[in-house]
């Protein structure tokens, strides 16, 4: 039976391995929890890391490991501690993340990364091509395998190679400076078709490959020497029904029922009715704009002292990437402005916000959307933002504001909500206020656009967009051919 073959650097599972034995738990990030329910209704299989350190898995824990990681339909690429430091927190997030979201002060060029990238993308290549049969599809995901496509093209030119990039594409201006820009563009050019969010990242991408590779490029295509490669945007959505149909669940849940947190929640709502949760949920990165935002709070409760002891921030950040050294600082940075601003607004019945560090299950993240009146996400930059999304799906009575960064391409497909410019803090206070003022109604019909539109276009049917069009690509290369 003809298949699709996965390719991510992370495995929607996290293997651990904890006095001898292997657990697993789902992994966090809009990549994997996005693509689960794609992977789920398909008969492929889906190949990238596990989490674990190659040197980690004795010989004793090789078969629990590939028994927990094929359970799940998926096939490891291990990866060793080297490669680690060179390929996934060196080139991958200490070169390519913050020069893609425009961090450039944040890179490091380093030719050891560099080869390390090399290296890890050809060990992707080889578990890609002992898995792949004839008429089979790949489709590579995200910045870490930007290489993957043009190696296997090399080797099987008669597969069809989808790529898709999951972080924005920056401009020609950017990309430019780094060392390797054209052995990137080569690598991506392996594939048929090549899909971003929104047609902005496109744009960026087909003018570097005019500018620095000197090929014609069209509206979404690209003439090379002896092919065509197609390049469109696809925003990508979220697992609709499963959000709202958790979300309708957990409202009907009972007092003995409820988990630790949603009574907590709800405890807090009974004792003061009039005040409102604000959420704030991400990945520690210094990307989501998390610092600008507890700032932004801060002013808020200044400019309108008369919320003071009525709204709570409830902020959940998740550690991300802590080997490198802007995600540590970061997290120093948070942990001293949630104490400075608790320290210096605290009364004794109220602290302004709940700081969570750590990842918490799927019902926990439930909790959160359906509990909070409203959602703070305030990114520098992101490419999509997920987590914009399933707040609106959780809001099945439609309350409920969203306030948005301009940032996040989510924003393109979510004109209803407040949009804001993450680096104006006197905005964003301003906007805080408008939302927990904001009447219900207002709320409702604003929600309700924005609900029928994720509903419309969710994550299968980005997959089926996607899939089709590389179909089609497939198809139209084939009438030449035969001409
Ligand atoms: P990014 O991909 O940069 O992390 P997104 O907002 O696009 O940002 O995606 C984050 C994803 O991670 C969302 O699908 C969200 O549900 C999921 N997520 C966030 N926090 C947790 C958590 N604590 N546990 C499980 N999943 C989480
Ligand atoms: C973003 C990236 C993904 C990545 C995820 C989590 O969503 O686009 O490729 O998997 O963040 O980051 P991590 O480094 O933990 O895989």
């Amino acid at each position: 039976m003809l298949k699709t073959l996965i390719v991510s650097n992370r495995l929607p599972l996290q293997l651990n391995i904890e006095n001898g034995k292997v657990s697993s738990s789902p992994s966090v990030g809009g990549l994997a929890t996005g693509l689960k329910s794609v992977h789920k209704e398909s008969n492929g299989i889906w190949i990238g890391w596990n989490g674990l350190i190659q040197e980690d898995v004795d010989s004793q824990l090789e078969s629990a490991v590939e028994k927990a990681v094929q359970e799940q339909q998926c096939a490891s690429v291990a990866l060793s501690q080297e490669d680690l430091d060179g390929f996934y927190y060196g080139f991958s997030n200490h070169t390519i993340w913050p020069m893609f979201h425009y961090f450039m002060e944040y890179a490091k060029f380093s030719n050891k990364y560099w080869e390390s990238y090399k290296r890890v993308n050809e060990k992707f290549a080889q578990v890609v091509l002992e898995n792949l049969e004839e008429g089979d599809t790949v489709w590579v995901h995200d910045y870490q395998l930007m290489l993957l496509p043009q190696l296997i093209k090399e080797e099987r030119p008669d597969v069809s190679v989808g790529f898709f990039l999951h972080i924005p594409f920056p401009s020609f201006e950017v990309f430019r400076t780094i060392p390797w820009r054209e052995q990137i563009l080569n690598g991506l050019l392996g594939a048929d078709l090549i899909g971003f969010h929104t047609y902005d990242y496109e744009r960026h991408f087909l003018s570097s490959v005019s500018r620095i590779l000197g090929y014609a490029t069209s509206f979404n295509s690209i003439t090379l020497a002896d092919r065509v490669v197609t390049v469109d945007s696809f925003p990508m959505g979220i697992d609709y029904e499963k959000f709202s149909s958790f979300s309708k669940a957990n409202q009907q849940q009972t007092d003995i029922t409820q988990s630790e947190l949603q009574r907590r929640l709800y405890h807090h709502q009974e004792e003061t009715p009039e005040a409102k949760m604000i959420l704030s949920i991400d990945r520690l990165d210094y990307t989501k704009g998390i610092a600008n935002r507890i700032k932004a709070y801060e002013r808020f409760l200044e400019k309108y002292p008369d919320y003071i002891e009525k709204v709570r921030l409830v902020m959940l950040a998740v550690p991300s990437r802590s080997n490198v050294k802007q995600y540590k600082r970061l997290k120093k940075e948070i942990d001293e402005l949630v104490g400075r601003i608790n320290g210096k607004f605290a009364t004794v019945s109220w602290t302004p916000i709940w700081y969570f560090y750590r990842s918490m299950p799927f019902t926990n993240l439930i909790d959160l959307y359906t509990s909070c009146e409203v959602a703070l996400i305030t990114p520098i930059r992101d490419g999509m933002n997920l987590v914009a999304k399933e707040y609106i799906a959780c809001r099945t009575d439609r309350t409920g504001v969203l306030i948005l960064s301009e940032m996040a391409g989510a924003a393109k497909e979510m004109n209803e909500a407040l949009l804001i410019n993450p680096n104006d803090l006197e905005l964003i206070a301003d906007t805080i206020k408008k939302a927990i003022e904001m009447p219900v109604i207002e709320q409702k019909k604003r929600n309700k656009y924005m609900q029928s539109r994720l509903k419309r276009y969710n994550v299968e049917k980005w997959a089926e967009d996607f899939m089709n069009k590389l179909k089609s690509v497939k198809r139209n290369e084939e009438l030449v051919k035969t001409k």
